[in-house]
């Protein structure tokens, strides 16, 4: 059986390269990189590359390449449906049984399930403005939650009982293995069934057309722990929502702020700060910031300013940098969070605050100051160097120019000097790296690792590796994609294999607006993965890239006709009794096609 692809890529995304890749091979970084020695081949020096901005593997040794799941089927030996259940297990993430319910039956308990929280919602929310949901109302009040805030969060209270929402959804004509499957109520050791949230606050999370599709509940008081979530479900991924995108997207074309908590969301809201979401309980993944990507020009961390908080704030800077979000990062200054803040000084203090945001680098050597002390030389010389790591870092070269500037001004210390440090750091990756693409490309002896020399090529051959550098092309850069989504499809491809990939990146481009190398691999075979990485990391390193992509179309389509010339040609020179008027038909079609190859045209 197959596996839905978002599943799929849920289990990709839950496995970072690095870590697995790690579990077998000793990788040492190198600037944005980590090298080691290819598990897939014998070598003295390391060949083996991992990339984690990209989430892929490439041996520039044996041309071994491809994601985390091609890593574990080349390593372990396995096949695609064995490697996806190892690294579903290795995250924990629960596959369907092969003899799970059809679709159909699944899509109808999807629907139950969201019949079923809409009527929880309702539920929780008639107990709380009831007069059973006086604590909640009074806790709500004292943390200066507004009655139309209530209402427009929907918020609720779950009643100190064991059973009062289990009852109530029975009464509406829900079974027990039903509602065991919405997280909502839970089996007791003995066997009862008993609700899951008790006294407490509760607040529906909707997904971003804003139906409700799960709960977080806060204690009202100091019971343990603070927050329960609901559990995934078949209509419920924490990793894949944003708490209140629904009411955020409106906003936040140019900005969008994220927060670490529900409080901080509801509470930025009702000082009319709409632009905000936060993630659902969870450190902040992949998938959330490539939906981030999706609906915002830039993304600004207004996190706790205590030390879990930074040091989260640290990962979601990476996160969100990996998938291309421009990042900017919020100082709250007396350490509290953004709902405390705006509570204490409004609306207007909070804004000047957002218009300060520093951009994510600024923010890191900001830290990195107040860790050394710059007073004494060797603290000095030890911030410089750290802040020479973060800068290697900035692939954007007038960006980092900027940066090294404005340190240099700062510390008094020559542009010169900073720019060698920097370059120190990246010379070597880089070099290793450029090194390598050249000596694979020199050498090309191994037959995966061939040099595409025009001569020796089949059509078949040369047609396929031309298409492939054209997906490259596409993925690699994917303004590209927007400019040639809708002038060529899967069908412009001839290779079966380059068809199916084409088909996978325009749907994903067209559902996601954006496709990574990592996940496009997810529909291809290992020697495909292998073959497409060669093609984007040693063939594909044009500087221009539509101008490169331009002239590869052209380049498919004089392949087509020159194919179609020989086909031809192939026929006249035979004699086979063929009826006059088809000859003169075919004769005409070479002189077509001879104008044809005059006029072929870049379509980008
Ligand atoms: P308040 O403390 O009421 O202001 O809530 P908050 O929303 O500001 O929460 P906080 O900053 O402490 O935590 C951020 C988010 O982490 C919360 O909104 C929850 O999603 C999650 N979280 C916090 N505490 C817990 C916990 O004990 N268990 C779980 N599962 N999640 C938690
Ligand atoms: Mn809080």
């Amino acid at each position: 059986m197959f596996y839905p692809a978002d599943l799929i890529e849920t289990i990709r995304m839950s496995n970072d390269i690095y870590d697995v890749v790690s579990e077998y091979v000793k990788l040492e970084r190198k600037g944005t990189k980590y090298f080691g020695l290819c598990p897939f081949h014998s070598e003295k020096t390391p060949s083996f590359c991992v990339t984690p901005s990209k989430q892929i593997f490439y041996c520039f040794g044996c041309g071994k390449g491809g994601n985390v799941i091609h890593f574990i089927m080349n390593i372990e030996n396995l096949d695609y449906v064995e490697a996806i259940k190892q690294l579903a297990e290795r995250a924990r993430i629960a596959l369907p049984d092969p003899d799970d319910e059809t679709e159909s039956k699944k899509a109808h308990i999807r629907k139950l399930l969201q019949d079923m929280n809409v009527e929880a919602a309702r539920y929780y929310h008639s107990i709380l403005v009831s007069q059973s949901g006086f604590p909640a109302l009074e806790y709500l009040k004292k943390r200066g939650i507004k009655k139309s805030t209530i209402t427009r969060f929907g918020l609720g209270y779950s009643p100190n009982s064991w059973d009062s929402l289990y009852k109530y959804l029975k009464s509406k004509g829900f079974n027990d293995e039903e509602l065991l499957q919405s997280g909502l109520v839970v089996k007791s050791k003995n066997g009862t069934i008993i609700d899951m949230f008790r006294n407490r606050v509760i607040f529906p999370i909707f997904d971003v057309r804003g139906k409700v599709i799960a709960f977080g509940g806060r204690a009202i008081d100091d019971s343990k722990p603070k927050y329960i979530n609901s559990p995934d479900t078949l209509i419920y991924n924490k990793r894949r929502n944003l708490y209140a995108l629904n009411f955020a997207k409106a906003f936040c074309e140019e900005t969008l702020i994220l927060v670490e908590g529900y409080m901080d969301v509801i509470s930025l809201h009702q000082n009319s700060v709409k632009n905000v979401v936060a993630a659902l309980g969870t450190a902040l993944t992949e998938s959330q910031a490539r939906l981030i990507n999706k609906y915002a020009k830039q993304v600004i961390l207004a996190y706790d300013t205590d030390n879990a908080g930074m040091a989260a704030a640290e990962r979601a800077i990476d996160i969100l940098c990996s998938s291309g979000c421009a990042v900017k990062v919020m100082s709250l200054p007396d350490g509290k969070d953004p709902d405390e803040y705006i509570k204490n000084h409004g609306n207007d203090e909070f804004n000047v605050l957002v218009a300060n945001a520093l951009p994510y680098i600024e923010y890191k050597i900001k830290r990195l100051k107040e860790q050394f002390d710059i007073s004494t030389t060797e603290g000095r010389v030890l911030f410089l160097n750290q802040c020479a790591s973060v800068l290697a870092g900035v692939e954007n070269s007038v960006e980092r120019e900027m940066y090294i500037k404005s340190l240099s001004e700062e510390y008094n210390i020559s542009p010169e000097a900073i720019l060698s440090e920097v370059n120190k750091i990246n010379l070597n990756a880089e070099q290793d790296y450029a090194i390598k693409q050249k000596n694979v490309l020199q050498s090309g002896l191994n037959a995966k690792n061939k040099v595409y020399s025009e001569k020796d090529m089949t059509f078949n051959e040369k047609i396929k590796y031309e298409e492939r550098f054209i997906l490259a092309l596409l993925v690699k850069d994917n303004k590209l994609l927007d400019i040639m989504k809708d002038k060529i499809d899967g069908d412009w491809f001839t290779d079966p294999s380059n068809r199916n990939i084409a088909n996978e990146l325009l749907m994903l481009y067209k559902t996601q607006k954006q496709v990574t190398v990592a996940e496009l691999l997810n529909a291809m075979p290992p020697e495909v993965a292998d073959d497409f990485l060669t093609i984007l990391n040693k063939h594909c390193l044009c500087e221009d890239n539509l101008k490169a992509l331009n002239e590869k179309i052209k380049s498919v389509a004089a392949l087509k006709v020159k194919n179609r010339q020989a086909e031809i040609l192939e026929i006249l020179s035979e004699p086979s009794g063929m009826p006059e008027d088809k000859i003169q038909s075919l004769k005409q079609e070479l002189k077509d096609l001879v104008a044809k190859l005059r006029n072929i045209k870049c379509i980008g």
